[in-house]
């Protein structure tokens, strides 16, 4: 069966990486990179990082608004689809690459796997939830990573079971996969001490505009009084930040985004991780790091509910309270670490399994 592999984005990248090379193995595939990330710490550090082979298709989208992004990529990916007239198509996740893979796709007839399918956060200001809804909708395939997805595709959406396999995660395969070639250095490159300090990413849309993120950072300023904080800053706040003179405490260093060697490294090493990432809150499970998640609401919520994961929410006060909380009684994060969360792994294969199936 030849197969189209679309994606975009640094999390499509690292999530994908255990995939592409089994259906490499087994399936003609050609790999259709879209280029919604391609600054290099976004994008090419991973394909070294991950060891995966060059994109036959890298179609340079860059960035844009969303009509315009997806819109562009939509007429790129069709021209691609037609040409190389591919059996079955892949997706990953919720961005905009996801998207447009999946609409291009099911236009041209051509069957839809979604890869992390029925993830729902109930939150239609985040443009990752629309993405996934219409997604999830135009698949015939879908692949979900738990049974809170699967019951959301099943029993809340009515799409039919048979469409539906729970085959776990592969973000559990990528990280389990990673913990062999975490750069063991980097923590003694900036001269931290493992437990000492807090690692930190924000980028969401909802968690950048310039007031979110200015309350945010506050709370940031001030926990950094009491620990050190490590913050690899993603392109897009870092542009909301300086073109704002947003001002953050000597006390949080700043990096560019870090590679998945180097950030696997911190976040395995830190005391706990503050993030508004889907994949981090994932990763921190599988590392055993307590993840404090500032949203109000998660995708993830299978790790919440037995309370592996925190949701902090937005506001500076409440992330900062929680943050002494946790400092004052470090007994906390230890009884956080030992709850045993099931790590859904294996998923790759799964996926590769049932896909042999339908040829
Ligand atoms: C996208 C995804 C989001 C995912 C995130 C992973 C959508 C709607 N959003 O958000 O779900 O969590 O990727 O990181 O698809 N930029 C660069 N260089 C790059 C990439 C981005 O400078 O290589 C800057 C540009 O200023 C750009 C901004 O970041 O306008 C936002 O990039 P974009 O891809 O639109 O959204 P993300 O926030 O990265
Ligand atoms: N990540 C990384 N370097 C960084 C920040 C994140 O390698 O500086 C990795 C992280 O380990 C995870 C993925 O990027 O696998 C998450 O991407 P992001 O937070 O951008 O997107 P999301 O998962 O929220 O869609």
């Amino acid at each position: 069966m030849k197969i189209a592999t679309i994606f975009g984005t640094r999390p499509e990248i690292i999530k994908l990486s255990t995939l592409i090379p089994l259906l490499d193995r087994d399936f003609n595939q050609i790999l259709i990179h879209t280029g919604q990330h391609y600054s290099y710490k976004m994008d090419k550090i991973f394909f070294e990082d991950l060891d995966l082979r060059d994109c036959d298709y890298s179609l340079n989208i860059g960035s844009g608004t969303h009509g315009k992004q997806t819109g562009n990529m939509l007429m790129e990916l069709e021209n691609v689809l037609l040409h190389e007239k591919p059996e079955l198509v892949i997706v990953q996740g919720d961005t905009n690459s996801t998207l447009a893979g999946a609409l291009a796709a099911s236009k041209l007839q051509i069957p839809v796997a979604h890869v992390e399918a029925g993830c729902r956060s109930f939150d239609r200001r985040m443009p990752e939830e629309i993405n996934r809804v219409l997604v999830d909708h135009i698949s015939d395939y879908l692949f979900a990573p738990d049974l809170n997805s699967f019951k959301n595709l099943t029993l809340s959406e009515c799409i039919p079971s048979e469409k539906v396999y729970l085959v776990g995660n592969t973000s559990v395969d990528a990280c389990i996969r990673a913990m062999k070639i975490f750069n063991r250095e980097t923590l003694e490159d900036y001269s931290l001490k493992k437990d000492s300090y807090i690692l930190f990413t924000l980028h969401r849309q909802e968690n950048t505009t310039y007031e979110s993120l200015k309350e945010i950072l506050m709370a940031l300023n001030i926990i950094s009084n009491r620990i050190k904080v490590f913050f690899p800053v993603h392109l897009r706040t870092k542009k909301v930040i300086e073109d704002n003179n947003i001002e953050i405490n000597d006390n949080v260093i700043l990096s560019d985004p870090l590679g998945y060697k180097d950030f696997m490294g911190l976040l395995t090493n830190s005391m706990f991780v503050m993030t508004d990432s889907g994949g981090i809150q994932e990763e921190s499970v599988v590392l055993n790091v307590p993840c404090l998640i500032i949203r109000d609401n998660t995708e993830w919520m299978i790790y919440v509910e037995i309370g592996k994961n925190l949701l902090l929410g937005t506001n500076h006060q409440k992330i900062v309270d929680i943050v002494n909380k946790l400092l004052d009684n470090p007994e906390i994060i230890e009884k956080m670490k030992l709850i045993e969360a099931q790590l859904n792994q294996g998923a790759s294969e799964s996926i590769v399994s049932i896909l042999k199936n339908i040829q």
